[in-house]
């Protein structure tokens, strides 16, 4: 009797399981066709490609993803409980970093802001912190979120991203001009991510073991430092590949580089936030300010370190659910408005984005017990373990998780009517901006106009007219260098806007 021969490799199945003995031919009437429908293995293959892709998120769509540590070196515990911001603690997580406005697929050496988000797996939970590679935004209320975003997007007609919506908006929002200082400057366009820094932008806050509660910006400094392109030499990356971030960390992880970043917080207390107001006028939970450092020194916490590539960019950076609503006892949110807006929109976006369930996949999945009450719905793959068979509802007397009072953040008092408050009113939204541009050396100044001026190509005139006089607030000879490079100076020549800005040099 012929034996069978053992093979070498694992039999082929369906995802029934069933062996499958041919995958090569579709099985038809005749060799010539047609197929017969009972081929299960065939249509299982087809329909299963048709469901492959999920819906790209909204913004941050093209990302890169690694796996690390942090390791607590400092003592901040006179500032919060969270267990894995104690002196010593060393808490894995993941990270992932994106650009904003481009989709999927977009090349990676674009100028954009830098995604720069980090899933901390606690004992107390998952804390999230989905910063940038900068320390404001360019809205101050959620409200303008989707349209900020639409100009960054393509035009519905052209489907073409479109500079004049982008400077229409950002010229009719003042509030935008820090980000856009820091945008056109060289940090805009980062070589890769391993030479930026990161930041939790908004104001968030620590509770103590007393529960005492002080406000707090997260800082994390590349040990790295920084590295940049110029337009010019951006665009020639492209033409050379469209992956150059990916490649760049993909790689040094593999060569066992592996990035660190020195995790640093600035606090005020709630006195500190009524004095500082009150002296400069800027609201500490304005997203679109920074702290001093000067006023808030920068208070060392620790080191946070890449060491590991994912196996499955799909499984773990795709289907990764970045949330600044995950927070952990000792870590809170604040009033800043951009904040409370966000705290909604990202666990919406994944329940559409990747089913009621995404906290169970395991990329998300807590590194510490989970215990809830929320039952079924698609794809409720995980075992029951999260509650005894009888404890389905709550309160319950078989034993079932419960509530514990311990863990309550102290009371934060609020005032004020109810109200739309103009968030523009009385805003200084000039001397931030103003102060970052007079930090650049006469390099980096040329290379912003430029950049900009770049950007500007083909804007109606009376659009960038509108910019430049925000420009010139913040400084005048801020609003003079953009002017000279778009040819809308005294004394720039008759060359029109479009004209030259084409000729800037961005060398
Ligand atoms: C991604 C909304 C402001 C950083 C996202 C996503 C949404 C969103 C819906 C996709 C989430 C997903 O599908 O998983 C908003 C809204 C904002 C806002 C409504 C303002 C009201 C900000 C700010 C920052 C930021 C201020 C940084 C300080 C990020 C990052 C990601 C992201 C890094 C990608 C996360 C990842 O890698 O998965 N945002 N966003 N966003 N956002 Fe925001």
């Amino acid at each position: 009797m012929s034996q069978t021969p053992r093979p070498s490799h694992p039999v082929l199945t369906t995802t029934a399981g069933s062996p499958v003995a041919d995958n090569q031919n579709s099985l038809s009437a005749g060799p010539r066709g047609p197929l017969l429908l009972q081929d299960v293995h065939l249509v299982e293959k087809l329909a299963h490609q048709n469901r492959e892709r999920i819906p790209e998120r909204v913004v941050h769509a093209k990302g890169w993803g690694a796996y690390g540590t942090l390791s607590v070196t400092g003592d901040i515990s006179r500032f919060t409980r969270a267990k894995a911001l104690q002196p010593g603690a060393k808490t894995d997580l993941l990270m992932r970093f994106s650009t904003v406005a481009g989709e999927a697929g977009a090349a990676d050496a674009e100028r954009d802001v830098r995604g720069f988000a980090i899933k901390f797996y606690t004992e107390e939970g998952n804390w999230d912190l989905v910063g940038n590679n900068t320390p404001v935004f360019f809205i101050r209320d959620p409200l303008k979120f989707p349209d900020f975003i639409r100009t960054q997007k393509r035009h519905p007609v052209t489907n073409l991203r479109s500079a004049t919506a982008q400077w229409d908006f950002w010229s009719l929002s003042p509030e935008s001009l820090h980000q856009i200082t820091t945008l056109f400057s060289d940090r805009g366009l980062p070589t890769d991510v391993r030479h930026i820094d990161g930041f939790g932008s908004h104001t968030y806050s620590l509770v103590n073991e007393a529960g005492e509660r002080v406000w707090v910006k997260f800082h994390f400094k590349s040990q790295q430092g920084h590295r940049h392109w110029t337009n010019a030499e951006a665009a020639e990356q492209v033409g050379r590949s469209r992956e150059t971030t990916q490649e760049d960390l993909y790689a040094a992880l593999e060569r066992g580089e592996y990035p660190r970043w020195t995790m640093k917080i600035q606090v005020m207390t709630d006195a500190q936030a009524d004095d500082w107001s009150e002296r400069t006028g800027w609201n500490p939970f304005d997203l679109t300010k920074v702290w001093p450092h000067a006023d808030f020194p920068l208070i060392e916490v620790g080191v946070l370190e890449l060491d590991r590539n994912p196996v499955n960019y799909f499984a773990e950076i795709e289907q990764v659910a970045m949330s600044p609503a995950n927070i952990v006892p000792g870590i809170g949110f604040s009033p800043d408005k951009m904040l409370q807006g966000r705290i909604f929109s990202y666990p919406d976006a994944q329940r559409y984005r990747l089913g009621a369930h995404y906290n169970a996949l395991p990329v998300n999945a807590p590194r510490c017990p989970v215990h809830h009450y929320h039952k079924d719905g698609a794809m409720r793959f995980f075992e029951p373990r999260t509650v005894d068979a009888d404890a389905y509802y709550e309160p319950n007397s078989v034993g079932g998780p419960k509530q514990a009072p311990g863990f309550a953040e102290p009371a934060l008092a609020l005032r004020g009517d109810a109200d739309r408050f103009d968030h523009r009113d009385g805003n200084d939204d000039y001397t931030q901006p103003g102060n970052l541009f007079r930090l650049f050396d006469e390099g980096q100044r040329e290379r912003l106009f430029a950049n900009i001026a770049a950007a500007m190509r083909g804007v109606p005139e009376h659009i960038q007219r509108r910019q430049l006089a925000h420009f010139d607030k913040c400084d005048p000879a801020y609003g003079r260098g953009v002017a000279m490079a778009l040819g809308l100076a005294e004394g720039a020549g008759s060359a029109g806007a479009t004209g030259a800005a084409a000729e800037v040099s961005v060398a």
